[in-house]
């Protein structure tokens, strides 16, 4: 049965893509809160009571896509587009920097225009300034070689979610100009380059099944990411997914918990969507096995532009700036915010 499975999943770190797919289908109350207290105790044993916080720097809603889901996809035309300079970037992690992060994501859209000479420039520029710090970069995807420049710039680490490890699926979320297997030969260069690299998918995203969710938990299985973010879907009115459903906390969190306990070194953040669609969500992650926390340190004047979906947490909690109270809120699940660079376990 489901506790039978979940116990070998806790063991093994390994199961069947039909083990995985009954595994989904199986969650209910008392599973889900099974696998959580479960994951939350290899949580501990790994990270202790550790949550790391990554200032996240929205570099840019300008982007060449035109993915589905997505309230920033170039079709969007009541999107407002901007894009940071290099200095404001820059000024960002300086604050960050003072309010104590130890990592800086530098995500933005598929822009064209702001070049890989300009990411390698402000990576270096931070870097420098930065020694003790983490640079990630959550730009998309590009050739092999700017992956190297990059890299060789210094960045740390690289989130590229592969959004569903199911090829029929990815389709039907993804105009037919972008290709699965692009996306995932980025995620293969990357971690071969050297980065640590996260993949991640949308929890409830349009025609997600148990199938193609145990494809996603076999892929990362077996590629092995440092990082793996997941959050519900949520739609934005002006997609194609505007009318879908948006997917469940419950469900998120489950999964989270089913991911700790598949590799229990795992940096797993309790994502801002999760936040969004409930409002202790982000405690519930944490609570149930995520270890990581991405407060917003984008400028005031662009937070509320960089909206992939409706109703996104951007001021409170969720602003870098009230670090005082997501420390208290974390400290209520007994996890406690550091001041660390926060690098996977080797
Ligand atoms: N709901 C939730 N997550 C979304 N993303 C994009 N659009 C949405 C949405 N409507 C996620 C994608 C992308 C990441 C930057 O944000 O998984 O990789
Ligand atoms: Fe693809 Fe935004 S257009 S994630």
């Amino acid at each position: 049965d489901a506790k039978k499975l979940i116990d070998r999943l806790a063991r093994e770190h390994s199961l069947s893509k039909e083990d995985y797919a009954f595994l989904v289908r199986a969650q209910d109350e008392e599973t889900a809160a099974y696998a959580g207290a479960l994951a939350a105790g290899v949580r501990r044993e790994v990270y202790g009571t550790d949550v790391y916080i990554r200032g996240l720097i929205e570099i840019g809603n300008i982007c060449r896509n035109d993915c589905l889901y997505c309230g920033i996809r170039r079709s969007n035309t009541h999107a407002d587009r901007y894009r940071l300079t290099e200095d404001e970037i820059f000024e960002c992690a300086c604050e960050g920097y003072t309010l104590g992060f130890r990592t800086f994501v530098m995500q933005g859209g598929e822009d064209g225009a702001f070049g890989v000479d300009s990411i390698c420039r402000t990576v270096r520029r931070i870097k420098r300034k930065f020694p003790d710090c983490a640079v990630t970069l959550s730009l998309g995807e590009f050739p092999r070689e700017d992956y190297e420049a990059m890299f060789a710039a210094g960045a740390d680490r690289y989130l590229l979610r592969h959004e569903t490890a199911d090829r029929t699926h990815y389709e039907k979320l993804h105009p037919a100009e972008m290709s699965f297997e692009n996306r995932m030969r980025c995620l293969r260069d990357l971690k071969d380059i050297g980065f640590q690299t996260g993949c991640g998918f949308m929890v409830g995203s349009p025609f997600q099944t148990p199938e193609t969710l145990a494809e996603d938990l076999k892929f990362i299985e077996t590629f092995r990411p440092a990082m793996c973010g997941i959050g519900p879907f949520i739609p934005q009115k002006d997609t194609p997914f505007g009318d879908r459903p948006a997917g469940t906390a419950e469900q998120t969190v489950y999964l989270l918990s089913l991911l700790r306990l598949m590799q229990p070194k795992l940096l797993l953040p309790a994502t801002t969507a999760l936040g969004t669609i409930l409002p202790d969500g982000r405690e519930r992650g944490l609570a149930a096995g995520a270890n990581v926390v991405m407060p917003n340190l984008s400028p005031l004047s662009v937070r509320k532009k960089y909206a992939l979906y409706d109703g996104k947490l951007c001021t409170g909690e969720e602003a870098a700036q009230c670090i005082g109270c997501l420390s208290r809120r974390v400290q209520l699940v007994g996890a406690n915010i550091v001041i660390d660079r926060g690098d996977v376990k080797s």
